[in-house]
């Protein structure tokens, strides 16, 4: 389908979602914890401060607080100043004090079949004994270690471990290449590593250890390689260098009881890198007082989970919706997760479905480019499936198609669940729009924003929008969860989020609110593009194609794409003596692939002879984006050609 006509297609299907109302099942609205969200959420933000303070108390901590909010360094906003906490108190410590501590924490299964259970209190005993093995590594507080993993039990005892002694981990998602890998490592000065000899994904092992070697020959930085047993991979393991996890944790330095080390609320928790419009990724940081009450509150509330619940959310560790939701929140809240390390659609297309229905999940969580992808080969996949456990679904990642959602209402689950569509980001750390499931939906909208959230529309001047009309989306009050700043960037991080509107946060995403006050998140302001819920600047995807030695200029921009979202398509300027041909479009493809990641590989490559720039030289991305939809350019007034 060519992309006008996908471009037609989804604006006459959110058209029509306006106008298509889904009241909740009493029985949904009797078992919530807010049976009437409007109420709850003018009560929250009488007093916001007030309101959070509640959720906070719900939570362990070793001292109080003496503020709930500091704004004296506005924007760098400081929550629950003065209190003394730990995440690793609240996710683990606490439980193991109950009856919850022979509760499951995490069933798992492995791509080729096989399945692990691990206790609250088994995971406290592993986190416990890792948490010793990096002390003894000479590991400290505030110190970066960075985590290169993929789905395994292994990754949540490393996180773990890494907050319970105080370390700020920096997972690297286990997608990305060497020379991402090496930024990151180099960017954090991370001189512990933590990885494993390589994980399933779709039938084949991807050999991680390898690129850790390659990422630590690009940044020496690394000094020691932690390497966990999961694949049977033979990888080369550098004596002085690398060790296997299962030795470490078999001598005596790993002892089953630790410290938890007791950390300010303000504190780092962990640094986790997203793309921004220019430049490098950003390390954004999170702290361990605001964020944990913030990630609690809104699992607890926006799905209505609770103790006999089977939590599955489907997004990898590696990337925010893991760290808040797959890891902290959830053993926070004492529930039992479901994690799955390979792909949905092996070897069959209901492995999700299958294993929904094996273990009994209540709960599950995912973007809407899985269910577009698991919907192309029909309902009858879900069908063969009994899936009357669930009882609320999610979504998270990028605006879902009211098409999505249907399907997914519908067929997974069943005209029953609520669909709770999550807007946030990697900056709020937790939900900022999205429906409670006692709210009357709106196939692809997020509806309201949670309780103690503030979001707005408005225009370029600051004012609220009209109904319907398209502006920024900005936050107007500070929240708990929120990032702390970016990591060895002051500046950027207040020109980034603070600079445009003052006092007010700008999220970076186009949105309109209807006449209900229903918000729907449009995408991207900024030169991001979403593809399949992945965050990729262009400015990355552009300054790989020019480290190719073929290409002179490059411009990348998001184009209508009908599983991923948005698929990549890059306008290349070559150097003289390179012809074009479909041969070197390939290799630069493969070049984007191996600089960054398979994830920000472009669809299609494009070699004009010229790129429309304003007359100081910059391309003007949004020429070529009309151009390519066949809509008008707009203001070409500073159009060089
Ligand atoms: O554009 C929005 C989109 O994803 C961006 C944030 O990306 P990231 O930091 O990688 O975090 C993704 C997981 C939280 C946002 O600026 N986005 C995220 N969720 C939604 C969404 N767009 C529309 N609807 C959503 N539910």
């Amino acid at each position: 389908m060519s992309d006008l006509v996908l471009e037609a297609r989804r604006v006459a299907d959110i058209e029509e979602a306006e106008h298509e109302v889904y009241v909740p099942d009493p029985g949904v609205v009797e078992h919530s914890y807010i049976k009437d969200p409007d109420a709850f959420y003018a009560e929250s933000v009488k007093d916001i401060p007030a309101f959070w303070e509640s959720q906070a108390e719900g939570l362990d901590w070793y001292k109080k607080w003496d503020r709930v909010l500091d704004d004296s360094r506005a924007p760098f906003y400081r929550w629950f100043v003065g209190g003394k906490t730990n995440i690793v108190l609240n996710a683990l410590d606490r439980h193991v004090k109950t009856w919850r501590k022979n509760k499951l924490a995490l069933i798992w299964e492995g791509e080729p079949g096989d399945s692990r259970t691990m206790s609250y209190y088994a995971l406290n005993r592993e986190v416990n004994k890792f948490s010793n093995v990096l002390r003894g590594m000479g590991v400290k507080k505030g110190d970066r270690v960075t985590i290169y993993m993929g789905r395994i039990p292994e990754i949540m005892v490393a996180m773990l471990a890494c907050a319970k002694i105080g370390a700020i981990h920096s997972v690297v998602f286990g997608g990305f290449s060497e020379n991402a890998l090496g930024d990151r490592i180099e960017d954090a000065q991370s001189r512990v590593l933590i990885t494993q000899d390589g994980n399933w994904l779709r039938g084949k092992v991807i050999d991680l250890k390898t690129i850790v070697d390659a990422a630590i020959r690009r940044s020496p930085v690394v000094e020691k390689v932690i390497v966990v047993q999961r694949a049977n991979n033979a990888v080369n393991m550098e004596a002085g260098r690398d060790f296997w996890y299962h030795d470490l944790m078999s001598l005596p330095i790993a002892m089953t009881s630790s410290e938890t080390e007791v950390m300010e609320a303000t504190d780092p928790l962990y640094m986790l890198y997203t793309s921004g419009s220019t430049g490098k990724p950003k390390g954004l940081v999170h702290l361990h007082g605001g964020y944990q009450v913030g990630i609690a509150s809104t699992l607890k509330y926006a799905f209505d989970v609770s103790d006999e619940d089977r939590w599955w959310c489907a997004a990898d560790p590696g990337w925010v919706t893991g760290h808040s939701y797959i890891v902290y929140a959830p053993l926070i809240l004492g529930l039992t997760s479901f994690m799955y390390e390979g792909a949905p659609n092996f070897p069959y297309p209901d492995r999700w479905w299958q294993l929904i229905a094996k273990y009994g999940i209540s709960h599950f969580y995912t973007a809407p480019t899985a269910i577009r992808g698991l919907m192309r080969f029909g309902p009858a996949w879900p069908k063969r499936h009994d899936l009357s456990t669930l009882k609320v679904l999610g979504t998270v990642g990028e605006p879902i198609n009211p098409e999505a959602w249907r399907w997914y209402y519908r067929y997974v689950g069943q005209n029953r669940c609520p669909v709770i569509d999550t807007w946030w980001q990697t900056e709020t750390g937790a939900f900022m729009i999205t429906p409670t499931p006692a709210r009357a939906l709106k196939p692809g909208s997020a509806t309201r924003p949670f309780p103690g959230i503030v979001a707005d529309v408005v225009d370029e001047n600051g004012e609220s929008t009209e109904a319907d009309q398209e502006g920024f989306l900005v936050i107007k009050h500070p929240w708990p969860a929120m990032l702390a700043g970016i990591y060895g960037d002051p500046d950027r991080y207040v020109n980034t989020y603070w600079g445009k509107f003052p006092g007010v946060y700008l999220a970076g995403d186009a949105a309109r609110k209807d006449a209900d006050g229903y918000f729907w998140v449009i995408g991207r302001i900024d030169d991001v593009i979403n593809v399949s819920g992945h965050r990729l600047g262009t400015a990355e995807i552009e300054s790989a194609l020019v480290s190719h030695p073929a290409v002179a200029e490059a411009a990348a921009i998001g184009l209508p794409d009908e599983v991923k979202g948005q698929g990549i398509h890059c306008w290349v300027l070559l150097r003289n003596g390179y012809q074009a041909s479909d041969a070197l479009a390939e290799d630069l493809k493969l070049h984007v692939r191996r600089e960054i990641s398979p994830i920000a590989s472009p669809d299609k490559i494009y070699f004009p002879s010229t790129l429309p720039k304003t007359r100081s030289g910059k391309i003007m991305r949004r020429v070529l984006k009309a151009r390519a939809l066949g809509m008008a350019e707009g203001d070409v007034s500073t159009l060089e050609e």
